[in-house]
């Protein structure tokens, strides 16, 4: 099965639209009345949700002017946050048709569809035209891509002389097997995880300068733990919550991140690059 048939299998639900409608319902909410920090807990599908968005985004200096890509933008909750924190113009692009489907009713819902457009694209062959994008970030994405050489050159393309690219992601930090199932894949076939070597040299072969990086370990641990007690606690996890992409292997997956980020073979990492003039 090719890699992008795979990626868009896992993280299929069916009737995503559905079972976010019934979570706004349950928080005593329409489709009219909810917010965008409603939806935080349900649309931000990485390691620490809207808290690390935040911190993340603010490393690339985004304004109004800016067009930005999102690159793997799932539902799309990090393109609303950017479009109504920053005021810009976001694309994003996911493999998977029901996110990019599900992530445009929302922005409806939310009265953004003006300034944010999701579409159905792999971030390896992108449509877009050569310096599109003043801005571009990716948020625990690469973990689906085994091509990090034509991602970067393909980002490379795509961002403006001068333009900023952010990636967070889970990366390699040490040795050990990974222990399956984790949120972007139920069995090593659907991983490619990657040390951050290896990011860092495919961003500067496709010509980026790297500006920073951050080891998030101690924040994902923190941030599993509250997920992890509040998928136990005696009224169940919260109706908007990553449970509801996440499935009916959830705890699982969060168990096994708790495991493979203690063991150190993993962490959340984050890395700004800039496409030098
Ligand atoms: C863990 S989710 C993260 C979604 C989003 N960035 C977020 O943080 O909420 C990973 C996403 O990457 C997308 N993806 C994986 N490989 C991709 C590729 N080659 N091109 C575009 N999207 C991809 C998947 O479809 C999925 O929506």
């Amino acid at each position: 099965m090719p890699e992008s048939t795979l990626v868009a299998k896992h993280y299929t639900h069916g009737s995503l639209v559905d079972a976010i409608s019934r979570g706004i319902q349950a928080i005593g909410k329409t489709a009219d009345t909810v917010d965008i920090d409603d939806l935080g807990p349900v649309d931000e599908f990485h390691i620490g949700g809207r808290i690390a968005t935040a911190s993340f985004l603010d490393q690339l200096d985004i304004d109004p002017a800016h067009h930005v890509l999102d690159v793997g933008c799932g539902l799309g909750g990090a393109s609303r946050f950017a479009a109504n924190k920053y005021g810009c113009r976001v694309t994003g692009v996911d493999l998977t048709q029901e996110y990019v489907d599900t992530g445009n009713v929302i922005c409806q819902w939310l009265g953004l569809d003006e300034k944010i457009n999701l579409e159905s694209e792999d971030a390896t062959q992108l449509p877009h035209p050569d310096e599109t994008f003043e801005r571009a970030y990716m948020l625990h994405v690469g973990m689906n891509i085994a091509e990090k050489q034509s991602l970067a050159n393909e980002l490379y393309r795509v961002i403006r002389s001068g333009g900023r690219l952010g990636i967070y992601d889970v990366m390699r930090v040490g040795d050990g097997e990974l222990t399956f199932p984790v949120p972007w894949a139920s069995e090593p076939r659907g991983s490619s995880v990657d040390p951050i070597e290896i990011y860092k040299s495919a961003l500067k072969a496709a010509g980026f300068n790297i500006l920073a990086e951050r080891n998030r370990r101690d924040f994902a641990l923190e941030f599993f733990a509250q997920l992890k007690s509040k998928a136990a606690s005696a009224d169940g996890p919260p109706p908007l919550g990553l449970h509801l992409l996440m499935g009916s292997t959830a705890a699982a997956k969060i168990g096994n991140m708790i495991e493979n980020i203690s063991r150190n073979v993993v962490a959340p990492v984050e890395i700004v690059a800039e496409k030098a003039v």
